[in-house]
């Protein structure tokens, strides 16, 4: 077995509930997954949970509820959103489970025992929304604090601290001679002004159990639990660690057990995140690896954040979407591919139903889904469903559209791979209104061209359903079924021109996307 490549999305914090903004994370993560399952590459992906912390605790008791009974509670509803969108993850993983705990502890004992940590008197400002320290820096010229950081309070405490700032010049270098480990280019600046202009301080890694209890305990202090954010991003290393990932045997110590034969994972190939988490795994979580002795990370992938009409999604302002509602009207493929066609990974985005509606209605429905239905409409009238000899009018567009998408995939152009996509899907358009074939399926003489025309629609359905399988996996499907192809479009092989064997009957047509645009007018 060969390494596999390791995909990880952000772990959710579970109090509040899902909404836009990690579902595109999860679909992106997904259709990069499965992207590279259909090139025959062994994926290793993992999403996920993060269950500890302050605000966790603060909700439980709200509700006059346990962390642990109300985490369990809501984890069934975020299980049920990542099946919802249809994500292939191979693994899940919660902070609370003790699977994951037993990594975190034997991790902080080793570096314990590697001098990396020491206890000093802590003095200063925290949010609790944010669950991070503040400094003088993050306070407005007049003394208050951005709405951002919600209730600031002053803590004076003895706390646990990480050697983080002795770090900084490797990691600079690092930065800087792996130009793809952190993306995209505007981050990856970001992150080196940062680290050029100011220096690293060290990171407090424990809160006082006294006043948090829901956490992991510190193994060499239980007067104290583990920071979340030490927790959380622990999680990418816990689970193939606890699976008996090869890659990360040995990392833990001779104390540490785990089976043997677990996934060839480690270490990871993206990190998916969204912006507002890159310094957590930009600065601490590197370092975290380097003094453990593991591998680093290849990239660091960071998307923008979603906005609904210009404004910040807020629940209390009631500027949400419900990604389960648009998926209930829609469908998940509607919603899959608006998302990622909308937004390249990197900008900012923003929502509109407007523009979700004329997306469907223009890319999917008139683009994609009239393509299909009039091609398989007019093989089944005109030829009886029966597939006619090989014509390669569209096979040398078809070849490039397969090779610039595997490229655009290549460099994480999620959307220039669907724009591309839709360049066939409008050129097989454009070609039936060129070539007629209701006109030539009127003329006996011309039923030789007739056959060719239509070789040529279904194969580009066939070929389309492949390429757009990481996308739409149901809609890939079901272009599929309406070919009588036996199993699923889910390997890129399965894109090159001719597959469709002459005298094989295809099926029926069914729409793939029913048009809705007088229902909403
Ligand atoms: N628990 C931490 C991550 C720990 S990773 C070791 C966290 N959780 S979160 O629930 O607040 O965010 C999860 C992911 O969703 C993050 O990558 C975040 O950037 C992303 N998004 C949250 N709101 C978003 C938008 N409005 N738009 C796009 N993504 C957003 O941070």
């Amino acid at each position: 077995m060969s390494k596999r490549f390791y995909l990880t999305t952000a772990i959710d914090y579970v109090n509040g509930s899902p909404h836009l903004g990690h579902a595109y994370e999860k679909v992106v993560a997904d259709v990069m997954a499965r992207a590279r399952r259909s090139r025959g590459e062994a994926v290793f992906f993992l999403t996920g949970l993060d269950e500890h912390g302050q605000k966790v605790q603060q909700a439980a008791q709200e509700r006059g509820q346990s962390p642990k009974s109300y985490c369990d509670e809501l984890a069934v509803q975020w299980r049920d959103f990542v099946a919802r969108l249809g994500i292939s993850n191979d693994e899940f993983v919660r902070t609370t489970e003790p699977r994951h705990q037993r990594v975190v502890q034997a991790l902080l004992s080793r570096l314990h025992a590697g001098d990396h940590f020491y206890k000093a008197e802590y003095r200063g400002f925290y949010s609790v929304k944010e669950e991070t320290f503040l400094t003088e820096k993050d306070r407005n010229p007049d003394g208050t604090w951005h709405p951002q950081w919600g209730e600031v309070t002053e803590l004076v405490e003895e706390n646990w601290y990480f050697r983080l700032g002795r770090h900084q010049a490797w990691l600079l270098e690092h930065i800087e001679t792996h130009p793809d480990f952190i993306q995209p280019e505007t981050r990856r600046n970001e992150v080196l002004g940062f680290l050029r202009t100011q220096p690293l301080a060290d990171l407090c890694i424990s809160r006082p159990a006294a006043r948090l209890s829901w956490g992991i305990p510190l193994p060499f202090d239980p007067a104290y639990v583990t920071y979340v954010w030490f927790d959380a991003l622990v999680n990418y290393f816990s689970i193939p660690a606890a699976l008996g990932d090869p890659g990360t045997a040995g990392l833990l110590g001779p104390e540490f057990q785990a089976p043997t034969g677990g996934p060839e994972a480690w270490p990871p190939d993206v990190h998916l995140i969204g912006k507002d988490i890159l310094k957590f795994h930009a600065v601490y979580w590197p370092v975290m690896l380097k003094v453990l002795g593991a591998p680093l990370p290849a990239t660091l992938l960071a998307h923008g954040w979603w906005q609904k009409d210009g404004a910040k999604l807020s629940k209390s302002t009631g500027n949400v979407v419900d990604p389960l509602a648009v998926i209930a009207e829609w469908g998940l493929d509607a919603f899959r591919y608006y998302v990622v066609r909308e937004l390249d990974i990197g900008p900012d985005g923003n929502w509109t139903d407007d523009g979700f509606r004329a997306r469907y209605n223009a890319e999917l429905a008139n683009g994609l889904g009239n393509l299909v239905n009039r091609s398989v409409s007019m093989l089944r009238k005109y030829r009886g469903g029966v597939v006619p000899a090989v014509s390669q009018d569209l096979a040398p567009e078809a070849a490039a559209t397969v090779r610039d998408t595997t490229a655009a995939l290549d460099h994480h152009g999620l959307q220039e791979a669907l724009v591309l996509v839709w360049g066939l899907v409008n050129r097989a358009n454009q070609y039936v209104d060129q070539t007629r074939p209701f006109t030539l399926a009127k003329d006996p003489a011309q039923a030789a061209r007739l056959d060719e025309v239509l070789y040529n629609l279904v194969e580009v359905c066939r070929i389309l359903a492949v390429l757009l399988w990481p996308f739409m996996p149901d809609t890939a499907g079901r272009i599929f079924a309406q070919l009588r192809l036996e199993g699923a479009p889910d390997r890129l092989a399965l894109a090159a021109w001719g597959g469709l064997a002459p005298g094989h009957t295809i099926g029926d047509p069914v729409p793939l996307f029913p048009r809705k645009d007088l229902a909403k007018s």
